[in-house]
């Protein structure tokens, strides 16, 4: 039987374009319902500093609604006081550590925690005591995934983005770096994720690698929501990462 590997949604971008005009149209909590009807297993949603897309009012409605449905929000944020503050506040069921610049369009590269051990395990402690599952967005070096355990992270989320971005025999070479990076944590007990850039295609061949529990995307499926809808968007997905690890396990 094949593998069962949970599909995040990220509806930020829902809230960017809503925040293009500032009104309250297009509802990320309505593209969050929508997601979860059309199979989603869990909502994530990205607070950023500068609150370009998603808002505090808008966490607020969200952790409301996925309690209500009892499924996973998951939070990603930067590791400061401030985020910190609003997380223990919400509790949601997970939080995904990123790294976090006002200048970036998006998020360029994972957290260095190798390092960074100080700041970073201080937070993961808070988390982890008010029940919270932490999760750090990093890039697949062994470095990193050594500095994840020790800073005592449940979950890593390894940054796909560049993978994406990649082809031909770079793309082979960053393919090898997730897959040794995958290994690598899940034998130091930790539960691996994956995203950023994904699409249909590269969210079905990143599952090649056995050990991913969970993707998380979000800009493609919002991207291809204007197209067919949100809904046949998120289907579509579980239905190329079913036949994935389908031919895997066949
Ligand atoms: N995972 C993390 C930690 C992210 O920061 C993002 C982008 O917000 C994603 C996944 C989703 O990336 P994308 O929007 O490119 O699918």
């Amino acid at each position: 039987m094949s593998r069962r590997v949970r599909l995040g949604v990220n509806i930020d971008h829902v809230a960017t374009v809503r925040n293009a005009r500032g009104g309250a149209h297009p509802d990320p909590a309505r593209a969050a319902e929508q997601a979860l009807a059309a199979g989603a297993d869990g909502i994530t949603a990205h607070l950023r500093e500068d609150r370009r897309h998603i808002t505090d009012a808008d966490i607020e409605v969200l952790s409301a609604l996925c309690r209500r449905a009892n499924r996973p929000l998951n939070l990603e944020m930067a590791v400061t006081d401030e985020m910190l503050a609003i997380a223990l506040r919400h509790k949601p069921h997970a939080a995904c550590l990123v790294p976090e610049r006002r200048e970036e369009v998006t998020t360029e590269g994972g957290l260095a925690v190798a390092g960074h051990a100080a700041r970073i395990k201080p937070v993961v402690q808070a988390l982890s005591d008010a029940g919270v599952r932490v999760s750090l967005f990093i890039e697949p070096s062994p470095e990193q995934v050594e500095a994840a355990v020790a800073v005592g992270a449940h979950v890593v989320e390894f940054h796909t983005g560049r993978y994406c971005l990649l082809s031909g025999q770079e793309r082979a070479a960053e393919f090898d770096r997730l897959k040794a990076a995958a290994a690598q944590a899940h034998a130091l007990g930790l539960e691996v994720h994956a995203g950023h850039g994904l699409d249909y295609a590269t969210a079905g061949a990143i599952l090649d690698i056995p050990e991913i529990m969970e993707l998380n995307i979000g800009h493609f499926l919002i991207g291809e929501a204007v197209f067919v809808g949100l809904d046949a968007a998120i289907r579509r997905m579980r239905a190329a990462m079913d036949a994935a690890l389908a031919e895997q396990g066949a």
